[in-house]
């Protein structure tokens, strides 16, 4: 295969010794840990120069400037336009949970696992790490999505995409500050960053070619946190968490669409060869993402080996359904981009494979944007 430059190959080497393309090798999900670092910093190479235009013509893409215009609207408060007086019951709504949810774990045959001792209290225990492991990677998803767009500004070659990103800027901060003060003032517990989602940044940020930040956080990552706010918001009963999520959803629906607008656009010009590196680079995202979500970390800080939480997880049927469920935003995104079809269908191919194929024809995210936006915090506020 034909790579556009030395750094892409030598990235492209990476994923494949790290990367998986078999959903159901949980083994080798969990044969991967997260490191522990000094000083809580983590560090990353950024391959990519910073692009300076001279020309500042706007009006050459209409949607970007609408996109950018609506940003600007749609601007909320984190700290004044929530109701963080709530109080949050965390194990009462733990316990809750447990007596109305009696599916999943109670179905599989526990016998020989440690989970087989399992009382009530345990289960409960378990709901709430992982909801405190679910907003950590929320929290730390968003740092990432911050680090990224501020990337995109200082490396995208169009004024108008610098626009919108630096109201993006301001959005990840917003989405950062509510989840870390979610989980400080309403929940139990951090948990670090999960070493899949860790791997995943640290390679789109590694990449020379400024348009696989795009690919790779506005589309994949992005994409699937949607879907993920979504999910969670639906599940939720707790009404902090849902406005939080609804607000954050609003503006996540923008910059997906601004993925959208922007790669549409610099696709039409790359070759076969590029655009089938673009396609293996989203696959490899699309399964590191649903590798986070076997909560590895939740099973280890519950004392459960890594043997039993594999045993479990693979009886339990709705969670390779939510799995998939998590790919309903990305492939109608990669598909409005011509990837699915290009390089003889390659990503196509991929997504048959894991079963996600059929969202293909769902709307894509460009369409969310405007459906979410009416219900923004601004908006709201003007009714
Ligand atoms: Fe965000
Ligand atoms: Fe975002």
């Amino acid at each position: 295969m034909t790579i556009t430059n030395d750094t892409s190959a030598e990235m492209r080497s990476n994923l494949e010794i790290v990367g998986r393309e078999d959903l159901a090798d949980l083994e080798a999900v969990f044969n991967v840990l997260g490191v522990e670092e000094e000083n809580g910093i983590h560090t990353v190479e950024n391959n990519c120069d910073a692009e300076f235009t001279w020309n500042y013509d706007k009006g050459e893409r209409a949607g970007l400037d609408k996109l950018y215009e609506k940003s600007k609207k749609a601007q909320w408060n984190a700290t004044t336009d929530l109701p963080w007086h709530l109080e949050v019951d965390q194990e009462k709504l733990a316990w809750e949970n447990f007596t109305e949810d009696q599916a999943g774990f109670f179905s599989a045959d526990l016998s020989g696992t440690v989970c087989e001792k399992w009382g009530p209290k345990e289960w409960v225990e378990m709901n709430i790490e992982s909801q405190n492991w679910s907003l950590s990677q929320f929290m730390h998803g968003e740092q990432g999505a911050l680090i990224c767009t501020a990337k995109i500004v200082e490396t995208v070659p169009w004024i108008d995409a610098k626009y919108y990103a630096a109201q993006q800027v301001a959005d990840e901060a917003r989405h950062v500050e509510v989840f870390s003060r979610y989980l400080d003032t309403k929940l139990s517990g951090h948990y670090p960053i999960n070493a899949h989602l860790s791997m995943l940044l640290d390679d789109i940020i590694k990449d020379s070619e400024w348009d696989m930040t795009y690919l790779g956080m506005q589309i994949m990552v992005e994409g699937l946190a949607l879907a993920a706010f979504g999910f969670t918001h639906q599940q939720t009963k707790e009404p902090l968490l849902k406005q939080l999520l609804r607000y954050v959803m609003a503006d996540e629906a923008r910059h997906v669409a601004f993925g959208v607008l922007s790669l549409q656009e610099y696709y039409q010009g790359l070759t076969t060869a590029e655009l089938r590196y673009r396609q293996e680079f989203a696959f490899e995202a699309a399964v590191r993402m649903t590798d986070r979500l076997q909560q590895q970390e939740v099973w280890s800080r519950m004392g459960v080996p890594a043997k039993d939480a594999i045993h479990l997880l693979n009886q339990v049927p709705e969670r390779k359904d939510f799995q998939v469920l998590l790919f309903s935003k990305i492939v109608p995104n990669c598909k409005k981009l011509g990837l699915l079809d290009a390089a003889d269908g390659w990503l196509r191919t991929k997504f048959t494979e894991i079963g996600a194929i059929q969202f293909e024809h769902w709307e894509d995210t460009t369409m969310d944007a405007d459906a979410l936006a009416e219900s923004s915090p601004v908006d709201r506020q003007l009714v």
